[in-house]
């Protein structure tokens, strides 16, 4: 039993839910990109990433669209199947696409599927109070979730477009209890995108499990950023949030490893990365 991993050449084992949560017990900030092909997946994992997300912003970066609203599940599949083979160490994301967690039923279904034909370990959807019962069925099935508040960029035509949410104390307060309600049905990790830090860190103290962010400030447990965006691929106007790594490198790889000592040092997120 688990000579696989002695197969696959491994030092170490990887990376799981259970160390993650370590690293959030001890303080150690966890560092995670997205990753859409088996290349980069490949980079990032030599690169010490320690969870990649295959998010349906690969409707944006790598299909051209100007939201994530048009990816289907079996686009989530083909991006997650190619980078499962490019992965040794870190642990792999898969995102539930829009209109594919309507139900619990077709929630499960469909993470059934990102799981068995694509190979992710956990699937991530967004949503808050409203997918307590579509978790709590998931986590009942043994489903790793990761739950996704705050910016929900599939629903952004709801919105009105991609901003920071959570200012008003209300709804910072909806928010954290969302969060907790989350946890306690059964997600494993909380992701937080575009909110301001004092909310980020506010659930990041609220919850046992980790608390990853994007643009969510210093003090959530680890930070995720879009692949393209850090190597400056992404043209034209950027999120405040994101840092371009490649200045100064002449490598991808290099800028990756820049990355994940700054998330480890907590030197990422600067303040002008940050929302108040
Ligand atoms: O789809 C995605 O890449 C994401 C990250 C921005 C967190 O959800």
């Amino acid at each position: 039993m688990y000579t696989q991993l002695e197969q696959r050449g491994m030092s170490e084992p990887p990376i799981n839910v259970a160390t993650l949560r370590n690293m959030k017990e001890e303080g150690v900030a966890i560092a995670c990109l997205t990753a859409y092909d088996a290349s980069f997946a490949q980079l990032v994992d030599l690169a010490g990433v320690d969870l990649v997300l295959v998010g349906d912003s690969l409707g944006m970066v790598i299909q051209g669209h100007d939201t994530t609203v048009p990816v289907t599940v079996d686009d989530v599949i083909y991006h997650t199947r190619s980078v499962a083979r490019g992965l040794r160490h870190a642990f792999l994301v898969s995102d539930m696409p829009f209109m594919s967690y309507t139900d619990p039923s077709q929630a499960l279904d469909n993470a059934v599927r990102l799981m068995q034909e694509g190979g992710a370990m956990m699937i991530k959807l967004e949503g808050g109070a409203d997918q307590v019962e579509i978790v709590k069925y998931l986590a009942r099935h043994d489903i790793p979730v990761c739950a996704h508040l705050g910016l929900k960029p599939q629903s952004v035509h709801k919105i009105g477009g991609f901003k920071v949410q959570g200012r008003d104390p209300k709804h910072a307060a909806r928010m954290i209890e969302a969060a907790k309600q989350l946890q306690d049905v059964g997600a494993d990790i909380v992701l937080l995108e575009c909110v301001p830090n004092e909310l980020g860190e506010a659930v990041t103290k609220a919850l046992a499990v980790p608390v990853i962010g994007i643009g969510a400030g210093p003090a959530v447990d680890g930070q995720i950023l879009v692949l393209y965006d850090i190597l400056g691929i992404t043209l034209g106007r950027t999120p405040r949030f994101v840092r371009n790594f490649m200045t100064g490198h002449d490598a991808p790889l290099d800028a990756v490893r820049e990355y994940v000592k700054a998330v480890r040092d907590r030197q990422y997120p600067a303040p002008e990365h940050c929302f108040s």
